[in-house]
């Protein structure tokens, strides 16, 4: 089932996202909508705060870049209680955009080596060192459960050529090809 994408302006976008157990209720459709609700966006991941849950669940699919990324080739992950515990001092810019943010494109300097700590979707743990676009991909995804968006990452001046974009999102004033839930003022 394909969910509506909260955009920027509804105040889920702003929570800390909590924990989930493994009883979650209906779990396993709830991913398998996540994906679904992603690949009809055409994103490459989806935060569950964006389907309007405070909850540390994540989905990522890099399968879309394997053209240029071979290694990424079927890469279809689950993230649960995730959490970033180190990054490395090297950082690089790319241009990120997000499904609860259509219309913005901007570059963000982000570290290029993290260390997270997760749950796949069986609840087997994971402790791992990411490196390239799938450390990029998670930053990006795990900052949503923080309540934080790639916007919050703009320089001042950044932030002040797209003010008028962020304003109209706020407002639900925004054309999207995929359904949306968003405030309208
Ligand atoms: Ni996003």
């Amino acid at each position: 089932m394909i969910l509506p994408i909260y955009l920027y302006g509804q105040p889920v976008l702003r929570k800390v996202a909590e924990d989930i157990t493994p009883d979650y209720p209906q779990l396993k459709e709830l991913i398998e909508n996540m994906f679904e609700t992603m690949y009809n966006a055409e994103g490459i991941g989806l935060a569950a705060p964006q389907i309007g849950l405070a909850i540390r669940l994540v989905v990522i699919d890099l399968d879309a870049l394997s053209e240029d990324y071979p290694e990424y080739k079927d890469f279809r992950r689950v993230y649960i209680n995730a959490e970033v515990l180190e990054t490395s001092d090297e950082k690089d810019s790319m241009d990120e955009g997000c499904l609860s943010l259509p219309g913005i494109h901007e570059k963000v300097t982000r570290p290029t080596r993290i260390h997270v700590r997760y749950l796949d979707e069986n609840f087997v743990e994971h402790d791992e060192w990411v490196e390239g676009f799938l450390a990029r991909a998670m930053q990006h995804e795990f900052d949503h459960l923080e309540g934080k968006v790639f916007s919050d990452h703009l320089s001042p001046l950044r932030r002040q050529m797209n003010k008028n974009k962020l304003g109209n999102l706020a407002k639900g004033k925004v054309s999207c090809a995929y359904k949306t839930k968003r405030v309208l003022r």
